[in-house]
């Protein structure tokens, strides 16, 4: 697999040096943890086949079985204040929307603020890390975790994730290149401008099916209904409630529903 991806990558790719795959590994996010504080460098790759303990966002397991799926985590280190990073779920997200556009011909849509979806199925999810040094506040390292549910059919996943969870080859019907997929999300990545904040959530808002919808927010065991405005350059969702009110709701806070399901 990586010789695969390495030979759809450029010649002179700038992070090809740098990939770690593994068959199999408890999380690619918790590894490159590991690799960023021994010093790995900025674009530092891990890919596995198979996580033990594929992690996902509010403490949530990522499912994360071998040969179907593909399970990456890419080390930054943008030298920027966390500020200047709230969006950076966003703009992964929007890089994985490109790459798997690029390699498969179908974008997905982007459910606030971190699912990716095709045909109302969740088929991607992304997990950001950030560590800052303790001398002055700038971002040490941020992880890029990005899991994606390529060759899966319909009876492959578990019971608890058979109604909400699909793949892209269940979407496009066809079978998928998983290192064409890694080849085209990796590119995407080093090709994005982190500081770009306004053209990034500009492109996010084009993909995200969360806005303009009905949505359940969901903080512990509080439900509250409220209708989704927008998305600001933070990357926080804007939500207006029944009675007017508006409320700018933080990713790390809650977790959103369509009215009636998972979409
Ligand atoms: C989510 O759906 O809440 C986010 C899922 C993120 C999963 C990816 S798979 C690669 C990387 N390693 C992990 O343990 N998690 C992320």
């Amino acid at each position: 697999m990586k010789d695969e991806i390495l030979s759809l990558l450029p010649a002179d790719f700038c992070w090809r040096d740098k990939l770690h795959y593994y068959s199999s590994t408890d999380s690619t996010n918790a590894q490159a943890k590991k690799l960023a504080v021994e010093g790995a460098p900025h674009g530092t790759i891990l890919l596995a086949d198979h996580q033990t303990e594929g992690r996902g966002r509010l403490g949530r397991n990522f499912h994360s079985p071998a040969n179907s799926g593909l399970y990456l985590s890419v080390i930054l280190r943008p030298g920027c204040k966390p500020t200047e990073l709230m969006h950076l779920t966003c703009a992964a997200a929007v890089a994985a929307c490109d790459g798997i556009q690029s390699a498969v011909g179908v974008r997905p849509g982007i459910k606030w603020v971190n699912d990716l979806v095709m045909g109302n199925r969740k088929v991607a999810g992304i997990l950001t890390e950030l560590s800052t040094t303790p001398k002055d506040g700038t971002v040490e390292y941020a992880i890029v975790g990005i899991g994606i549910n390529c060759c899966q059919k319909p009876g492959d996943f578990p019971t608890e994730l058979s109604h909400i969870a699909g793949s892209l080859a269940m979407s496009v019907d066809k079978p998928v290149s998983r290192a064409l997929v890694a080849a085209k999300v990796i590119q995407e990545l080093a090709d994005m401008n982190i500081s770009e904040n306004a053209q990034i959530i500009t492109r996010y808002r084009k993909s995200c099916i969360t806005l303009h919808q009905n949505v359940s927010l969901i903080r512990g065991n509080n439900v509250v209904h409220a209708l989704a405005l927008d998305v600001d350059t933070n990357g926080a969702l804007v939500v207006q409630f029944a009675d007017g009110t508006k409320e700018t709701v933080s990713s790390g806070e809650v977790s959103v529903r369509g009215m009636y399901g998972y979409i």
